[in-house]
């Protein structure tokens, strides 16, 4: 039984046995097999989320798992009770794994030491977002056959991205080059050692072009740059689409702010790999669940 904390300190093999999983669990027909049948599963989110909660839902249903969800609103965690303490009373009734999202980033680390049943992070504040990594790793696999010499432009607010962080330590263990374009104000310096920045013109020439959601709710002061000026200077626009190789990959892990950092034509052009990245979601988390329970 094993816990998913991220994917800085998870080797190669262990990703690529993850991803060969998925694929396994994309490629059958059908939609239950209940090898989790008698594990109990409780979905913890601390902080809000459509696609990572659902696709774990789905992914747990589909392997036939007891599923428990768990909403801090509509919790104890309104009266004051402690992250620590919520997680240790679900553990207390029983489940078998714990699928958790929390807003304050190391805190997860620190739970997962102090709990014995797996742990899967389903999003640790700016830190790491592991799973959404893997779907990503699973659909540019899926696109170009392999990861080892592609280049990857993650594009945006940077600073407060964990999905640019697990991809990056992710994507540089099989050979990939990541690059990084990004405001000044939404740069992570302590990254520059690991990819480097580029201006956006030599961003849009990568094999996938990954934009990243302004994270209004994290920015302290509100937005520096408004919406129109990030779309000028960081957007992908259809003018700017339109000068990229047709064999460049879009992306974007959702949710996306429309006409900001893409534009609402794109995202679903033939380019685009959006919205498959929300499908390749539920096999990726499948292959997790099944390596955290069984
Ligand atoms: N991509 C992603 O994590 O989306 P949610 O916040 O909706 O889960």
């Amino acid at each position: 039984e094993r816990s998913l904390l991220g994917l800085k300190d998870l080797s190669r093999s262990e990703i690529e046995s993850i991803l060969d999983r998925a694929a396994y669990w994309e490629a059958q027909q059908e939609k239950v097999t209940p090898v989790l049948s008698s594990r109990f599963v409780a979905n913890m989110f601390f902080e809000n989320s459509t696609r990572t909660r659902f696709s774990f839902e789905m992914a747990e249903k589909r392997l036939g798992a007891q599923v428990l969800n768990f909403a801090a609103a509509a919790s104890s965690v309104e009266k004051g009770e402690s992250i620590y303490d919520t997680v240790k009373t679900l553990e207390s009734m029983g489940i078998d794994a714990g699928v958790i999202r929390l807003k304050p980033a190391g805190v997860l680390e620190e739970l997962a030491g102090k709990i014995s049943v797996p742990l899967i992070n389903a999003g640790d504040g700016n830190n790491e977002h592991p799973t959404q990594a893997l779907l990503d790793l699973f659909t540019m696999k899926k696109r170009f056959g392999t990861l080892q010499g592609l280049s990857v432009s993650i594009i945006g607010d940077i600073s407060h991205s964990r999905v640019a962080r697990s991809d990056l330590w992710a994507l540089q263990k099989f050979g990939a080059e990541v690059k990084f374009c990004a405001p000044r104000n939404m740069a992570a310096p302590e990254l520059e050692p690991y990819a480097k920045y580029v201006p956006m013109e030599e961003a849009l020439k990568s094999d996938v072009v990954m934009m990243l959601r302004v994270q209004l709710e994290r920015h302290e002061k509100g937005m520096q740059n408004s919406a129109e000026e990030y779309r000028a200077q960081y957007g992908l626009t259809v003018e700017r689409a339109s000068k990229l190789s047709k064999h460049t990959l879009i992306m974007h892990p959702a949710p996306v702010n429309r006409n900001v950092e893409i534009d609402d034509e794109l995202v679903e052009c033939e380019q685009s790999a959006i919205f498959k990245q929300m499908s390749n979601g539920v096999p990726v988390r499948m292959a997790v669940m099944e390596r955290a329970l069984k």
